[in-house]
């Protein structure tokens, strides 16, 4: 493995449902490094009902971005723990999502390799509805690729399983015209810095996350 796969800050972009926590999970086994998911951070917070959390819920449960101050200051908490701006890597998900929270991000650490996922909206609506998270533990189930072995239990915990509130088929379809809308100042962002990498979503789990450990050992 490349000496980028040792420490490497990473940043995983792309559609609602396009796979980015599944892949920065398996990536983050994979190179024992750090996964933060500003939507998992957001939802404990949720969970614990604290002052983050409840402002979050009410922008998350319609599908709409937390505003930008909100979720900038809460990022550069969660890096600093994570030695974000020592030499320590890490593989962020579901962050940056708008210009300004790249360019706050850039003036804080300096990445190596930005992956965008790309998936159609009628496969993460199709992907989505079938989304299934343990409500204890948290692991993410889907009914069409990855079922549980019980119906509605968890493998790991055995807890219930649950959709998640903004995955019904509305609050989906508003998910994902609101990432057409801001995902391209993003992309450019990154694509004129030469770390933009496009990897096609519409594969296997195993192949994509294959390709991605691909590009980082050339
Ligand atoms: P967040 O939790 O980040 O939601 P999201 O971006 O909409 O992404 P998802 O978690 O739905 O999908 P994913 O791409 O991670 O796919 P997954 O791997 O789970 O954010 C939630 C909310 O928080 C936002 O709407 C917003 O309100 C707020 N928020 C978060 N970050 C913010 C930010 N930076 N700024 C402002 N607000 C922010 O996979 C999906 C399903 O597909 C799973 O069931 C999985 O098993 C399955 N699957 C994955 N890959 C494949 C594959 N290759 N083939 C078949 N099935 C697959």
């Amino acid at each position: 493995m490349s000496a980028l796969c040792s420490s490497p800050k990473l940043v995983i972009l792309g559609a609602p449902g396009a796979g980015k926590g599944t892949q920065a999970a398996l990536l983050a086994e994979k190179l024992n490094t750090p996964h933060l998911s500003t939507g998992d951070i957001l939802r404990e917070e949720v969970r614990k009902g604290t002052e983050l959390g409840k402002r979050a819920q009410e922008y998350m449960d319609r599908g709409d971005l937390v505003p930008d101050d909100i979720i900038i200051g809460a990022m550069n908490e969660r890096l600093k723990e994570a030695g974000g701006s020592t030499s320590n890597g890490f593989i962020l998900d579901g962050f940056p999502r708008t210009l300004e929270q790249a360019k706050a991000l850039s003036s804080a650490v300096q990445l190596d390799l930005v992956f965008l996922v790309k998936l159609s909206q009628d496969e993460v609506v199709r992907r989505l509805s079938a989304r299934r998270v343990c409500e204890r533990c948290g692991r993410n189930y889907n009914l069409l690729f990855n079922p549980p072995q019980e119906e509605g239990r968890c493998d790991l915990c055995g807890a219930a399983l649950a959709s998640r509130v903004d995955d019904s088929p509305e609050v989906i379809r508003r998910r994902y015209q609101l990432h057409r809308k801001q995902s391209k100042g993003v992309e450019d962002f990154y694509r004129e810095q030469g770390i933009l990498q496009e990897i096609e979503g519409d594969q296997p789990i195993a192949e994509i996350h294959q390709a991605i450990l691909d590009t980082l050992n050339d």
